[in-house]
C-alpha cells in the first residue's frame, strides 16, 4: 500500500468511527444526564456545566498556545536554534498557581453539592431503603410497610431519602435524570437525598462492576403525582383478592410445591427472602431488573431458564415444562 492510499484509508476509517460514535449520542435518551428531573440532578448538571466551560477555556488557551508555537517556531532552512531557557521563576509560579485556581473553581461547587445531598433528611421526607443485590434491586418503604423490586415508585415534589445498603458485593445506584451515582457498599450505609419534581418513567442502572450480569442490573423509577402514588401504595398493601382460578390456580399449586417458595415472598403464600418479593409482581412493567417487558411469554421463558436471559442469575432453572412455566407465569401476572 502506498502512502496516499493508506492516508485515504485512515481518513475514511476516522469518518466512519466518528459517525458511529456520534450516532450513539442523544440529548434526551432514557439515560440522559442533561435533562434533570430532581434538585440533585440539577445541582450535578450545574457542576458539570462549570467543569465543561472551564475545560473549554483551558483547551482554547492550551491549543492556541500550541498552534502559535508550532507556527512561530517552525524550522526553516538556515535558521539558528532559538534561545534555550532553563528555569524561569515567573513562568513556573504562573503555571503552578493557574491549575490550583482551576481546581479551586471546580472543587468549591462540587464539595457544596456533595454535602447538600448528604444533608440530614427533613422531617416529611419519604424513607426508602435500597438494597443492591446480584443482580437486582430491592426497595423497602419501612414507614409504609411495602417491599418491592426493580421498580421504584416515588411521589413528585416530596423529598425522598434513599438509604443505600449492600447485601453482597459493591453496586452503585444511578438514575441519571434523578441522581447518583452513589455506591451501595456491604457493611456501610450511604444516603442520597433528593426531590423528584416531574412525573415520568426514569431508567436506572447499576454503575459499579458487580459480576456476570452487572450490565443487566437495571431498574425503573416511576415518579408519580401524589394521588397516583397513593393509589399504587394502596394496591401494594391490599390483601390479595379472590384466590386464583383456572390456569392461574394450577400455577399457584406448582409455585407452592416448587423451590420458588424457598426464595420468594408472596404475602400470604410464601416467605423466602433470597429473591425479589413477588406479592405484586403482575403490576410491574418489566422483569429481570428492567431487562424485558413483563409479559406471559417473557416470564414463561424466564421461569424455564433464567440463566439464558441473565447470565449468572442466582435463580436456577427449575425443570418445569413449558406448560407448567406458563401456568406459573399466569398466576404471577394476576398478582397486582
Ligand atoms: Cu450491581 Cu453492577
Amino acid at each position: 500500500m502506498n502512502r496516499q492510499t493508506s492516508d485515504r484509508l485512515l481518513v475514511r476509517l476516522g469518518v466512519v468511527g466518528t459517525a458511529l460514535t456520534l450516532g450513539g449520542c442523544a440529548w434526551d435518551g432514557p439515560m440522559t444526564t442533561l435533562v434533570p428531573r430532581s434538585d440533585f440532578a440539577r445541582d450535578i448538571l450545574h457542576v458539570y456545566g462549570i467543569i465543561t466551560w472551564a475545560s473549554v477555556v483551558i483547551a482554547v488557551v492550551v491549543f492556541g498556545a500550541l498552534a502559535w508555537v508550532l507556527l512561530r517556531f517552525r524550522e526553516k532552512p538556515g535558521t539558528p536554534l532559538p534561545a534555550q531557557i532553563h528555569g524561569h521563576t515567573l513562568l513556573e509560579i504562573g503555571w503552578t498557581i493557574a491549575p490550583a485556581l482551576v481546581l479551586l473553581v471546580i472543587a468549591v461547587p462540587t464539595i457544596q453539592v456533595i454535602f447538600r445531598t448528604q444533608a440530614a433528611p427533613v422531617a416529611q421526607a419519604l424513607d426508602v431503603t435500597v438494597l443492591g443485590r446480584q443482580w437486582w434491586w430491592e426497595f423497602r418503604y419501612p414507614s409504609l410497610g411495602v417491599v418491592t423490586a426493580n421498580e421504584l415508585h416515588l411521589p413528585a415534589g416530596r423529598p425522598v431519602v434513599l438509604t443505600l445498603e449492600g447485601a453482597d458485593v459493591i453496586h452503585s445506584f444511578w438514575v441519571p435524570q434523578l441522581g447518583g451515582k452513589r455506591d451501595v457498599i456491604p457493611g456501610r450505609v450511604n444516603r442520597l437525598t433528593l426531590i423528584p419534581d416531574t412525573p415520568g418513567e426514569y431508567w436506572g442502572q447499576c454503575a459499579e462492576f458487580c459480576g456476570a450480569s452487572h450490565a443487566n442490573m437495571g431498574m425503573r423509577v416511576f415518579v408519580e403525582t401524589p394521588e397516583a402514588f397513593e393509589r399504587w401504595l394502596a394496591a401494594q398493601r391490599a390483601t390479595p383478592a379472590e384466590p386464583p382460578s383456572g390456569l392461574a390456580a394450577e400455577g399457584k399449586a406448582i409455585y407452592t410445591r416448587s423451590a420458588c417458595v424457598g426464595c420468594h415472598t408472596i404475602r400470604g403464600v410464601s416467605a423466602g427472602v433470597l429473591g425479589p418479593d413477588l406479592t405484586t409482581f403482575g403490576g410491574r412493567t418489566t422483569i429481570a431488573s428492567g431487562l424485558l417487558p413483563n409479559t406471559l411469554d417473557t416470564v414463561t421463558a424466564w421461569i424455564r431458564d433464567p440463566g439464558a436471559i441473565k447470565p449468572g442469575a442466582k435463580m436456577p432453572a427449575l425443570g418445569l415444562t413449558e406448560a407448567q412455566a406458563r401456568a406459573v407465569a399466569t398466576y404471577l401476572a394476576g398478582l397486582r
